[in-house]
């Protein structure tokens, strides 16, 4: 039994450290924060050949680095129709997103909580890409969206900018980080 207890601590803990080590330890985006995003980013400027279904708009939204997955829930609250999908490698957080989405089945129907490291996924499907990282992983992320991005995608960061390339939009809230819209980044 303790050796069991220990594995389990054990897969949590380094998986949690393998995501800190790879672009970012989970810190969990506030919920004003996450309301901050949903309320402001206007995702009529999604690309043009996103779906509308049933006259909403149906846009495919990713969190790289999902965590428990809160900043999809809030998306899929707003938009019904949005296919959400979120990738991390720290199991103990996605845990936490999966609990969440069985206790919610048909309302959150539409979110898909991932183990994977999203620098090795394809998201070209990515309508919007929403992404909380430390600047430390920059480089290796900008490479990868621009390897899978379509041109028209929306990339949204939260707290620092990406380096070097102009965001078409920045959304501030009182006592909250900023939001920094760009859109594509070719
Ligand atoms: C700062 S947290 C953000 C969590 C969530 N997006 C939020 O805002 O609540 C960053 C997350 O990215 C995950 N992560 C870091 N590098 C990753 C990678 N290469 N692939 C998948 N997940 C990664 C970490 O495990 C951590 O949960």
């Amino acid at each position: 039994m303790p050796s069991l207890l220990f594995f389990i601590f054990f897969i949590i803990v380094g998986t949690m450290a393998w995501g800190a080590i790879l672009a970012a330890p989970w810190v969990p985006t506030l919920k004003a924060q996450r309301k901050l995003l949903v309320d402001n980013l206007d995702l009529l400027e999604a690309p043009s050949d996103s779906p509308i279904n049933g006259g909403e708009l149906s846009p495919t939204i990713y969190d790289l680095g999902c965590g428990s997955g809160s900043i999809l829930f809030e998306f899929a609250d707003h938009y019904p129709n949005a296919k959400c999908i979120g990738y991390d490698v720290a199991l103990f957080p996605l845990f936490i997103g999966l609990i969440v989405k069985l206790r919610h089945p048909i309302k959150y129907k539409n979110v898909s909580l991932r183990f994977g490291n999203f620098f090795k996924q394809h998201f070209a499907d990515a309508d919007v890409v929403v992404a909380f990282l430390m600047q430390k992983a920059y480089p290796k992320f900008i490479a990868t969206l621009k390897r899978e991005l379509k041109p028209a995608a929306l990339i949204a960061i939260e707290a620092w900018p990406l380096p070097d390339i102009e965001p078409i939009q920045m959304i501030k809230g009182e006592k909250l980080v900023p939001w920094y819209v760009y859109r594509g980044l070719r």
